[in-house]
């Protein structure tokens, strides 16, 4: 399923210690039948559901813990001191992560300290000039309505003890909430663990957050439906340029740093997409096969093509040069692929005086920076409220996921072990193949495929 296979053990749960309290929650007792009720610890999701013909069941599958109210919880809530921050790009659906958090906790298990960590990990600095601000019913209320952040984000971490004796010495913080990428999960799990060297009761728990949908063992993160929704709308527009004009480009650069989910997804949704080039499936520009002369050959032909290409394909056409890592220990992009791609096809069609027009969208932040749309918004408030229910029963360094249909809790470092990727074999990318037309793959003929 990944690129790096699970192991037995990998999967369990780490908590603070047996619960103490019964939940303040009015829900039935915990039956695997019953949607709503309780969730007894120990009730699990399989990894895999599907068998093969005459496959035996394993008698001890890898599985998921479920997700969901624990019937005793760890954290008494009148004593309970929560916290919330949001790390990273921004992404469509936080503010109703941040309000879905709130308010489980304070109507429905009667937590009332929850802080909102400013500016991401930043505002864990102690020397830091913008302090948590004290949440409360007034200032949750519109922000789901809005884009971005109420509570601001930012890349990067100031150094982890540093972090851990802030939230416990000066916040007096029992649970974490870190709403995040992969980049964010990383830096929640190095803060579990050093409150864990510590011995300190202070749980760590992970929203999963991101519009590129790369992060592991969640089918589907918050932001990505909204940011295909937006994403299709530019298609729209760089088709109706195409075909308005003599063999007319329409060239659409996505998000999508390491993983074309992005593309795809939009690619599928709009089904006006002639080509679609994503990070997973390398591919030549020139030469037998290449992209170039495929693209020649469709305006010859039909006179009009729409091109998608996520930022994070076609690296290879820049020089090699050292890689860099931004803030939160993402690979940089060697270089603009969107402006590169534009050029080679104008140079390319001008030296075969083959009439064009090519029209170039940058989609770029326009993707992100948008409220949630209606499926998002009810993704991040189920995120949300596992999320507490996690936290109030005092599990940690784990983060809500999204398996076979249900919300399961994962430990944070298998999902940063491993990293999650389309398949240019699996089933989204042969619906693109289906969708566009295009050959498997640009370049020259696969001496393997060919025997
Ligand atoms: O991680 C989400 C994402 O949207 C990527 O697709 C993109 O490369 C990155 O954020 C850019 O974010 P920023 O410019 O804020 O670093």
């Amino acid at each position: 399923l990944y690129d790096v296979p699970l192991e037995a053990g990998e999967l369990a749960i780490h908590d603070l210690g047996r619960p103490r309290f019964r939940s303040p929650l009015r829900l039935p007792a915990a039956d695997p039948e019953v949607g709503g009720s309780f969730v007894a610890d120990g009730t699990r999701i399989l990894l895999r559901v599907e068998m093969g013909p005459g496959e035996e069941c394993d008698p001890d599958p890898l599985a998921f813990e479920k997700a969901g109210p624990r019937p005793e919880i760890f954290f008494d809530p009148p004593r309970t001191r929560a916290a919330m921050v949001t790390c990273g790009g921004l992404c469509p659906g936080t503010n109703n992560v941040i309000r879905s958090i709130f308010n489980e906790l304070y109507y429905r298990y009667g937590v009332k300290e929850i802080l909102g960590v400013r500016y991401g990990f930043s505002g864990l600095a102690a020397d830091s000039d913008h302090p948590p601000l004290e949440l409360t019913p007034s200032f949750v209320k519109e922000i789901h309505a809005f884009g971005g952040t109420f509570l601001g984000s930012s890349r990067g971490a100031p150094e982890v003890s540093a972090m851990v004796d802030y939230l416990d010495r000066e916040l007096g913080v029992d649970i974490l909430f870190c709403i995040g990428g992969d980049g964010t999960q990383r830096g929640a799990h190095a803060l579990a663990e050093e409150i864990a060297r510590r011995q300190l009761a202070i749980s760590v728990v992970g929203v999963p957050k991101t519009i590129d949908n790369d992060i592991p063992f969640v089918y589907r993160s918050f932001g990505f439906f909204t940011a295909l929704e937006k994403a299709w709308e530019v298609i729209q527009a760089a088709h109706t340029e195409a075909v308005g004009a003599r063999n007319g480009v329409g060239l659409v650069k996505l998000m999508g740093r390491d993983a074309g989910y992005i593309a795809a997804g939009a690619t599928l949704v709009s089904q006006q997409v002639n080509y679609c080039l994503i990070p997973e499936v390398p591919f030549c520009l020139e030469g037998e096969g290449g992209f170039l002369p495929a693209l020649e050959q469709r305006l010859v032909e039909r006179g009009h093509a729409v091109v998608v290409i996520a930022e994070g394909a076609g690296q290879h056409l820049f020089d090699e040069c050292e890689v860099e890592r931004d803030a939160s220990g993402n690979v940089k992009q060697r270089g603009d692929v969107g402006p590169l791609l534009r050029e080679r096809i104008g140079r390319y069609l001008e030296q075969r005086d083959v009439p064009f027009t090519c029209k170039y969208f940058d989609t770029s932040y326009l993707i992100r920076s948008v409220p949630a749309n209606t499926g998002d918004s009810l993704l991040c408030d189920s995120l949300a409220r596992y999320a507490v229910h996690a936290g109030m029963a005092g599990k940690t360094d784990v983060l809500v996921g999204h398996w076979h249909n249900t919300f399961v809790l994962v430990p944070i470092p298998a999902v940063i072990r491993r990293k999650k990727r389309l398949s240019p074999v699996g089933g989204i990318w042969t619906a693109v193949l289906s969708a566009t037309g295009q050959p498997e793959r640009f370049g020259p003929p696969d001496p393997a495929a060919a025997g």
